[in-house]
C-alpha cells in the first residue's frame, strides 16, 4: 500500500492531490484570478501567489483525504517544464516536506503527469484506462504533441508545433475578440450558438506529424482587422460564428494529423490530454472520428484535463513502485521534454 501527496505547481494553479494505490481521494486546485486583468500568466505574480497558496492548500488536500501527514508514504512534485519562479515554490515546499517526514522525493514531468492522467482511479473499481502502447494527443497552453506512450515510462513524442501550442492559438484569437484569458472556454462556450461554416480560415501545410498554428493566428488577427476597418461593430456581431470557426479550424488542424499518426503507427488505442482536452467540441469531433475508424477513445473526466496534482501523484505512484527517487540536491527546470 502506497499513499502518494501531488504537488503541482508550474503555471498559474497552486495543487496539491492525494492517491492511494492509485485511487484517488483528494484534489484540490487553488486558481489565480491575478492573472486575468493583464490577459495572460504574470510570472511575478504567479510565484507569489504559490507562495501564499502552497501550505492551506496542502493543508486542504490532507484534510479532504481524511488521512494525517505521517500516513504519506513519499512526496512527487513538477520538476518542469513551466515558469521556474512557480516551479521553485512546489520544489521547495516538497524538499522540505520529505526532509521533515523522512519520506522519498519524486520527480515529475508535467508533461507525463498530462499523458498519465488517464491512470487516476476515480475509486477501487475503476478500470477505464488506455492499453498500452497507446497515441496521446497532448493539447495545452503549452504543448501540442502526438505521443506513443510506450510503458509509464516510456514515452516517444512523433509530432508536436514548431511554434504555437493549441491552447496558446485559442488564448491568442480570443484576445483578438477581446474575450478574457483563458480564452478556450470562452470560445468554447460562444461556440455553441455560432456557425462552425460562417468564416473559413486556411490551415497551415506542415510536414510530417507536426503542428503550427501562428499562422492561423496571424491571418484571424489580419482578416478582424480588415473587416472592423469597415464595420467597427464586426466582432460584436459576430461572437459566436468567429468562435465557433476559429475552434473548427483549429480542431480540424489537431485530427487530421491524429489520424495520420493512427495511419502510420497501426495504433487504435486513443487518448487525449491537456487543458485542450476539455474543449466539448474536438470531444465531440473525436468521438466521431474514433467510431469512424473503430479507434478505442479515451477522455480524461473535466477535472483531470487542465493542471492538477493528481496527474503528478499518480506519476509519483509508478515511480515510487520502481523506487525512481531523487535527493535533496534536484533543482527544478523550465524546459524539460519527454
Ligand atoms: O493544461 P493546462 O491547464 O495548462 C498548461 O499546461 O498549459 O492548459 C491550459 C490551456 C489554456 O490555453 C486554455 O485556454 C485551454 O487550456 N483550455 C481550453 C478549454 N479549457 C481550457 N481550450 C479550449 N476549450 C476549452 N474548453
Ligand atoms: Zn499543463
Amino acid at each position: 500500500m502506497a499513499i502518494i501527496l501531488g504537488i503541482e505547481s508550474s503555471c498559474d494553479d497552486t495543487s496539491a492531490a492525494i492517491i492511494k494505490d492509485g485511487v484517488i481521494l483528494s484534489n484540490f486546485i487553488a486558481g489565480q484570478k491575478v492573472h486575468e486583468e493583464f490577459g495572460g500568466v504574470v510570472p511575478e505574480l504567479a510565484s507569489r501567489a504559490h507562495q501564499q497558496n502552497i501550505i492551506p492548500v496542502v493543508d486542504t488536500a490532507i484534510k479532504n483525504a481524511g488521512i494525517t501527514k505521517n500516513d504519506i508514504d513519499a512526496i512527487a512534485f513538477t520538476r518542469g517544464p513551466g515558469l521556474l519562479g512557480s516551479l521553485l515554490v512546489g520544489t521547495s515546499f516538497a524538499k522540505g516536506f520529505a526532509l521533515a517526514q523522512n519520506i522519498p522525493l519524486i520527480e515529475v514531468n508535467h508533461l507525463q503527469g498530462h499523458v498519465l492522467a488517464h491512470f487516476v482511479k476515480e475509486n477501487e473499481n475503476d478500470t477505464n484506462q488506455p492499453k498500452f502502447p497507446f497515441l496521446c494527443l497532448l493539447v495545452s497552453g503549452g504543448h501540442t504533441e502526438i505521443i506513443v506512450v510506450k510503458t509509464p515510462s516510456e514515452m516517444e513524442v512523433i509530432g508536436k508545433t514548431i511554434d504555437d501550442a493549441a491552447g496558446e492559438a485559442f488564448d491568442k484569437c480570443a484576445k483578438t475578440m477581446r474575450l478574457p484569458y483563458p480564452g478556450g472556454p470562452v470560445i468554447d462556450k460562444l461556440a455553441k450558438k455560432g456557425n462552425e461554416f460562417a468564416f473559413n480560415f486556411n490551415k497551415p501545410k506542415i510536414k510530417e506529424l507536426d503542428y503550427s498554428f501562428s499562422g492561423l493566428k496571424t491571418s484571424f488577427l489580419y482578416f478582424l482587422r480588415d473587416r472592423m476597418k469597415e464595420n467597427d461593430k464586426f466582432i460584436d456581431e459576430n461572437l459566436n460564428d468567429l468562435s465557433a470557426s476559429i475552434q473548427h479550424t483549429i480542431i480540424e488542424i489537431l485530427l487530421d494529423k491524429l489520424y495520420k499518426a493512427v495511419k502510420q503507427t497501426g495504433i487504435k488505442e486513443i487518448a487525449v490530454a491537456g487543458g485542450v482536452s476539455a474543449n466539448s467540441e474536438l470531444q465531440k469531433q473525436m468521438t466521431i472520428m474514433a467510431k469512424k475508424h473503430k479507434l478505442n477513445l479515451f477522455i480524461p473526466s473535466f477535472g483531470f484535463t487542465t493542471d492538477n496534482a493528481a496527474m503528478i501523484a499518480i506519476v509519483g505512484y509508478f515511480k515510487y513502485l520502481d523506487k525512481d527517487f531523487v535527493g535533496q540536491d534536484i533543482v527544478p527546470t523550465a524546459r524539460f521534454g519527454l
